[in-house]
């Protein structure tokens, strides 16, 4: 494992084969480039995994991908500013370490908005997103995309930060982009459950991702 300090931007590498596709972790508001390591090796045990820490500290301390004013009021040039600086520095990571520029990504919350926010304004290709506790952050023009992800997104009924008319707003921009749903609706909040981690990997298929 190997933990770097680089222009303000903490990413951790775990080796794996190089011929699998990159595995991105964008953590959780409050997480950081560890926190899913032990979820990426469960769904991905032999790819190559890329940990990234987001630069926006709230409150000096909560480390999170770009600013928002309050809960679910976000600052969406920030976004854009941060999602620009992280492409670059996943980009020339992947030509660094010499790693497969094929992408699948797991987020969290924070983290899976990014993800899914990547890919629906077309910034980024992820061939999966395991997007666990996403909300819509932008509403976006959106048509159907030739380049099709493999897309699992999970939801708590009672989830008091995503609220239900927000989430499945955000699953009719990924239907109408054309993506692979598998959508997991479950009896809960905004916690990530072991039940729908291993649900999450069920849909990964056993071909060479
Ligand atoms: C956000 O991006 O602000 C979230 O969806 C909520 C959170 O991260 O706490």
């Amino acid at each position: 494992m190997i933990d770097f300090i680089d222009n303000k931007l903490h990413y951790l590498y775990l080796n794996g084969n190089k011929d699998r596709n990159t595995v991105l972790l964008l953590h959780s508001t409050g997480g950081d480039e560890i926190e899913m390591i032990d979820i990426a090796r469960y769904l991905y045990p032999k790819n190559p995994i890329l940990g990234i820490r987001g630069r926006v500290q709230e409150n000096g301390v909560i480390n999170r991908w770009f600013k928002r004013r309050k809960e679910g009021d976000f600052d969406i040039d920030s976004l854009y500013r941060e999602e620009a600086i992280l492409i670059k520095r996943v980009n020339s990571l992947i030509s660094e370490l010499n790693l497969n520029p094929r992408l699948n990504v797991i987020g969290y919350s924070n983290g899976a908005n990014v993800a899914l926010h990547l890919e629906l304004s077309n910034q980024i290709h992820f061939e999966q997103i395991m997007a666990y506790h996403p909300m819509m952050i932008e509403e976006l023009k959106v048509s159907i995309n030739d380049q099709k992800s493999n897309i699992f997104i999970s939801h708590g009924e009672d989830d008091p930060i995503v609220p239900d008319e927000n989430f499945h707003q955000l699953l009719g921009l990924l239907e109408n982009s054309g993506h692979n749903l598998e959508i997991y609706e479950f009896n809960g909040e905004h916690s990530l459950t072991n039940e729908e981690i291993f649900t999450s990997k069920k849909i990964i298929k056993n071909e060479l991702v």
